[in-house]
């Protein structure tokens, strides 16, 4: 297990390349179930989810190569296994995503319910329904779900819940609405770029899709997928985390290759801080974002929602920065209304802040100061990061395997720009020996104290 060592209050100023969108990757990699050729695919990030799914595709009797860095090429070999086993399952939430393919193309899918999740109960009870629409029989037993239908039938489905739309489960019912008889249509389905992604790589494959991008995709099912070549959307996550990189640290970063229609509410959000975001094109000639820090970041208030809102992936990086912003800042999360355990370790670096049910309340300090802080999940950990940065002094941040789940190298991109991040081995060494006390005294005290 890593750790990281930061020397921090060090500015961030020069050239960031950003990664593959992970959260894109995941489910255009597992749609190559639901496909009869190859899938070959560019900029997927080199991370350990990447890794996770790969292992899991494997055990389902896909072919993997990687013919150079970030392209993958993917082809399934043999359309026997249908088991997604619990191992390599609770490795990684995202591995549900194999769900949809596996169904609509092989008949059947048995895979491991995901289980628990720090940032929050996370059912996929939507998931399930809108397969369960599509005319499969489902059940959960052991642990495992069972799917089955010799072939699915399109319909009308509403994908909606009490936190709004599903980023994966309109990724496994789209998916799996594409080998479907007949056309569905998914109401409420997320809007987020991610799905987009997918979409269009499920179109080359062949597939009829209307709406991406909208709560309302229509789908038309065709008889098999064929084959695509694809490139994965520039993370906006690793973007956003880049950008608040450069204001907390008062530094100066431009950061490339973006889609800044992906991170508009991002970008308006950090304005209200006062950082300055400007369009630009980067040495590649791709399009990129400049962000600048201000003289003195301002207090502001703001709620993580679904797309286009601010991403709940950005929440932990935005409060890691408010707590560096004059005056008080109000954070809510309406996605994962309990996705705030980097608070506490934000206190442990000198931050002001009060937890209320779904909102955080920030008192903005002039200084934060290195300590020992341990990260409790992928974006809680980018927060962490963040503020070691701009701390004084040194701050260990633990359990980087989290940090490693979904930013490629994060470290090295931030000594590129001038950061002091040290990764290092973190096992714990031997316990010193108790060292057991006088024989004589301790009679001696027996004796007098009865
Ligand atoms: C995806 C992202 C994750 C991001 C999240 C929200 C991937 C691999 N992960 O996760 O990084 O934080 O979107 O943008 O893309 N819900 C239900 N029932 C369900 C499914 C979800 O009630 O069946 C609830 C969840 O508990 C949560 C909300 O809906 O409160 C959104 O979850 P969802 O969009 O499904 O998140 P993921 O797809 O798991």
């Amino acid at each position: 297990m890593d750790k990281f060592v930061i020397e921090g209050d060090r500015q961030l100023t020069g050239r960031a390349r950003v990664s593959g969108s992970k959260n894109a990757a995941l489910p255009i990699m597992a749609a190559v179930l639901a496909a009869d050729g190859p899938l070959q695919l560019s900029a997927v990030p080199d991370l350990a989810d990447v890794h996770s799914l790969l292992r899991l595709l494997e055990t389902l009797g896909v072919h993997a190569e990687r013919p150079a860095e970030n392209q993958l090429d993917l082809v399934v070999e043999t359309t026997q296994p249908h088991v997604a086993d619990y191992d390599l399952v609770r490795r990684m939430r995202a591995s549900i995503c194999v769900l949809g393919p596996l169904l609509a193309r092989r008949g059947r899918a048995c895979v491991s319910l995901p289980g628990g999740c720090n940032i929050g109960h996370r059912p996929i009870d939507l998931h399930l329904k809108g397969l369960a629409a599509l005319g499969a029989d489902i059940r959960v037993e052991r642990g495992y779900v069972i799917a089955q239908a010799t072939r699915l039938r399109g319909t009308s489905l509403f994908l909606g819940g009490p936190y709004g739309s599903t980023v994966t489960g309109t990724c496994n019912v789209m998916t799996a609405a594409t080998l479907a008889e007949g056309r569905t249509v998914i109401e409420a389905a997320a809007c987020e770029p991610e799905v987009v992604d997918l979409g269009n790589c499920l179109r080359q494959l062949g597939a009829k899709i209307e709406g991406l991008g909208t709560p309302r995709i229509e789908i038309d099912g065709v008889d098999r997928l064929g084959t695509a070549q694809h490139r994965v959307i520039p993370d906006r996550i690793e973007t956003a985390t880049l950008m608040i990189a450069a204001a907390i640290t008062g530094g100066h970063i431009e950061i490339t290759p973006v889609r800044p229609d992906h991170l508009v509410a991002v970008c308006e959000v950090l304005e209200r801080t006062g950082v300055r975001i400007e369009r630009s094109t980067g040495d590649d000639g791709l399009p990129a974002l400049v962000a600048t820090a201000p003289a003195a970041l301002v207090a502001t208030t703001l709620t993580a929602l679904p797309y286009p809102g601010i991403p709940t992936d950005v929440q932990a990086q935005l409060m890691a920065l408010l707590c560096r912003a004059e005056g008080i800042s109000v954070v809510t999360d309406k996605v994962f209304p309990d996705r705030f355990l980097h608070a506490a370790e934000l206190v442990r670096l000198g931050a002001r802040i009060v937890r209320e049910g779904p909102t955080a309340v920030i008192h903005g300090v002039p200084r934060l100061s290195g300590a020992n802080v341990m990260a409790s999940d992928l974006r809680a950990s980018a927060a962490l990061v963040l503020a070691g940065l701009a701390a004084e002094g040194t701050t260990t941040v633990r359990r980087i395997y989290h940090l490693d789940r979904g930013y490629q190298r994060l470290d090295e991109k931030l000594n590129r720009l001038g950061g002091q991040v040290t990764r290092s081995d973190d096992r714990p060494g031997p316990a010193p020996p108790h060292r057991a006390g006088d024989p004589r005294k301790h009679a001696r005290r027996l004796a007098t104290n009865g």
